[in-house]
């Protein structure tokens, strides 16, 4: 068989070889085999040193032909090759539209805040500003301007937690009765306020108590504030918070910082107040503290108290939030626990 026809055959070969290739490795094993080193076109091209010099170029150009035609085909299986993988990917990762999504847990806010943003809104809705206070406070504020001087025996009801000697975790939202005094212009009016937030006891933490809990503090400061202001006011927010039939009930108490100062419990909003386990068969509920500011809280303001005169209050939260939606344990507002929590979703 002369050259050519090897070539011609070997082409033959090569070309139904490359039919049947399945993938990129058998792919390159015919490359190696037929034009590679030790491949089969080497072996014939060998065999050239015998031609004639007349031959020779005529072999010469007939094996580059077949060299090109194979790189060619080789270099198209490859691409096809590839397209196939890219084809079988792309079929493999459709992304059905239709599908239903992943439910995403959405969370929502607590029912503290709620509880606290819903009495802001009332207040604001009366003309209140809301104050924001800071969690550590001097003792000058917390407890000396709020006519507590050292060594009152009141002190004692609100054991905290000290930081240094002269700072501590607030016992109360009262220290900013008098920080909201203290920063206003009384030459431009009287001064109407709240003030949420967190306060710290040192408390031992059981159902009804916690060492930390949400009070919010209100005051109204100006020139012939009444008892019947603060009274006409706790009406309002108490109906509006618990129902429009609710009466409230006005028991005398003491804070060092309000004179006189009362205890406002609210008839019971589940029985009416006949009787019934939320109230303890009381048929009413105690539900804040408030009074007339006390002439020296006033004073150490720099407000003369034979001009001005307020009232003030303070009402926890958790206690109002507990009422509200029955909950027995102070505890659950704390602990995160999603199902304690997704029962107050909006
Ligand atoms: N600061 C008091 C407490 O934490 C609550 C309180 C009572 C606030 C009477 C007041 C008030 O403004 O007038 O127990």
């Amino acid at each position: 068989m002369g050259l050519s026809e090897k070539i011609a055959a070997l082409q033959a070969e090569a070309l139904e070889k490359l039919k049947k290739l399945a993938n990129d490795q058998e792919l390159n094993d015919l490359r190696v085999n037929v034009l590679g080193k030790k491949g089969s076109l080497t072996e014939i091209l060998k065999e050239m040193k015998n031609l004639s010099a007349e031959e020779r170029p005529t072999i010469g150009a007939l094996a580059n032909e077949f060299r090109d035609k194979i790189n060619f085909m080789l270099e198209e299986k490859k691409l096809e090759f590839a397209q196939k993988t890219l084809n079988a990917a792309l079929v493999q990762e459709t992304l059905d539209v239709t599908l239903p999504g992943k439910q995403q847990k959405q969370g929502t806010r607590h029912i503290l805040t709620q509880t606290q943003e819903e009495i802001e809104d009332i207040f604001l809705g009366m003309g209140y500003e809301v104050i924001d206070g800071s969690e550590v406070e001097t003792d000058h504020y917390n407890f000396e301007r709020m006519n507590l001087p050292k060594g009152h025996p009141a002190r004692d009801m609100q054991d905290t937690f000290y930081i240094t000697e002269d700072t501590l975790l607030r016992t109360h939202t009262s220290p900013l009765q008098a920080r909201t005094m203290d920063a206003h212009d009384f030459s431009r009016g009287g001064l109407r306020m709240i003030a949420p937030g967190r306060v710290y006891r040192r408390d031992t933490d059981d159902a009804t108590h916690s060492h930390q809990f949400h009070q919010i503090e209100g005051l109204v400061v100006g020139k012939d504030i009444t008892m019947a202001d603060l009274k006409g006011t706790l009406d309002l927010v108490m109906k509006k918070m618990f129902g429009q039939d609710r009466k409230l009930r006005w028991r005398p108490s003491y804070f060092p910082f309000t004179e006189p100062s009362v205890e406002v419990d609210i008839s019971c909003f589940k029985c009416g107040g006949t009787g019934c386990n939320v109230c303890k068969q009381t048929g009413w509920i105690e539900i804040l503290g408030a009074g007339m500011v006390h002439p020296n809280v006033l004073e150490m303001s720099g407000l003369d108290s034979s001009i001005y005169s307020g009232f003030a209050f303070g009402l926890g939260v958790e206690r109002i939030a507990m009422l509200r939606y029955g909950i027995n344990d102070i505890r659950g507002f704390y602990q995160g626990d999603v199902r304690f929590l997704e029962q107050f979703a909006l």
